[in-house]
């Protein structure tokens, strides 16, 4: 029987599904969160902040393995975070990134000192980034945006979850660096298609540039270092297909599930709400 595994993120995209797999496998879960989250009752809530000092103290005792969610941009603050999940666990699991940037990257280095067993998880594009086009989508059935032919494998955060669970509870993961994609690589426009497909509705992409992308994002108050990041990163991604690997079959036994599969199960999302006529 898996022992009490701390999940930080536990509100987040992938953390809330860690935590139902996790419940499903029979462990015991502590859930870390800043708020009033609304989590299975099965779940034990600690409240805390990863950025505070101290924060974790309480929640990491009694925990065999920390699945561990680093919401910031920098590693400050990590290593005191992992000194302390040290003294109590023995497992470490790390949502990092297939991008690697650099504070993935250093934080990866200081999993990999913290003598804790570690796994390193690094997906790809989230199937759920797609989110982002559902207001458009269901205004005016189009998503105006630069790099239709940017390519990726979008990875469901269910198989993100069962991955990490298995290195949460299994012996066999330590010193593991899981690059994890979906079966197949997509466009944009590929992926805004199948949207459209799935929910029996036309969807168009519409071509814009990446000047007029950043203004708009500039506008809503994103930061422009994080604006050109982004439309560096997609305009690296026209080149051809996005790689696609075998580490979540390999590792859960299960084939990855498709972005077509992910849309059906989120196709409330993108389907209009019809108008009651007053
Ligand atoms: N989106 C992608 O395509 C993609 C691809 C690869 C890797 N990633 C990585 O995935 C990670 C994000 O995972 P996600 O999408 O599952 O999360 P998410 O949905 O963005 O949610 C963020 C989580 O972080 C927690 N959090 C934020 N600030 C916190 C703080 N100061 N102290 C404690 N907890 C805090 C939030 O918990 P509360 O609000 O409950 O406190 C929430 O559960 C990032 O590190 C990102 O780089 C994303």
């Amino acid at each position: 029987m898996p022992g009490r595994i701390l999940v930080t993120g536990a509100t987040g995209t992938v953390g809330r599904q860690v935590t139902e797999l996790l419940l499903e496998a029979g462990a015991e879960v502590r859930a870390f969160t800043r708020g009033q989250a609304d989590l299975p009752p099965a779940v034990e809530c600690a409240r805390g902040d990863l950025s505070a000092p101290g924060s974790l103290d309480a929640a990491v005792e009694g925990v065999e393995a920390v699945f561990l969610v680093w919401p910031f941009a920098t590693v400050e603050g990590l290593g005191a975070v992992l000194a302390t999940a040290a003294e109590h666990a023995r497992r470490v699991v790390y949502l990092s990134s297939a991008a690697v940037r650099e504070h993935e990257r250093q934080a990866e280095r200081l999993i990999e000192r913290s003598g804790l067993e570690w796994t390193v998880l690094r997906p790809h594009a989230f199937a759920a980034n797609a989110l982002r086009w559902a207001g458009p989508i269901r205004a005016e059935g189009a998503v105006r945006e630069p790099y239709g032919q940017a390519a990726m494998s979008p990875v469901h955060e269910r198989d993100i979850a069962a991955v990490a669970v298995r290195a949460l509870t299994e012996a066999g993961h330590a010193g593991a660096v899981y690059e994890l994609t979906g079966p197949q690589s997509l466009t944009q426009a590929e992926q805004v298609g199948v949207i459209g497909e799935v929910i029996g509705r036309p969807v168009r992409w519409e071509e814009t540039s990446p000047q007029d992308a950043r203004r708009r994002m500039l506008a809503r108050g994103w930061p422009a270092q994080a604006v050109d990041g982004i439309l560096r990163a997609q305009a690296g991604m026209t080149i051809g297909p996005a790689p696609v690997t075998a580490a979540v079959e390999e590792v859960t036994g299960d084939a990855a599930r498709t972005f077509r599969s992910w849309v059906a199960e989120n196709a409330h999302a993108f389907r209009a709400v019809a108008r009651v006529p007053s």
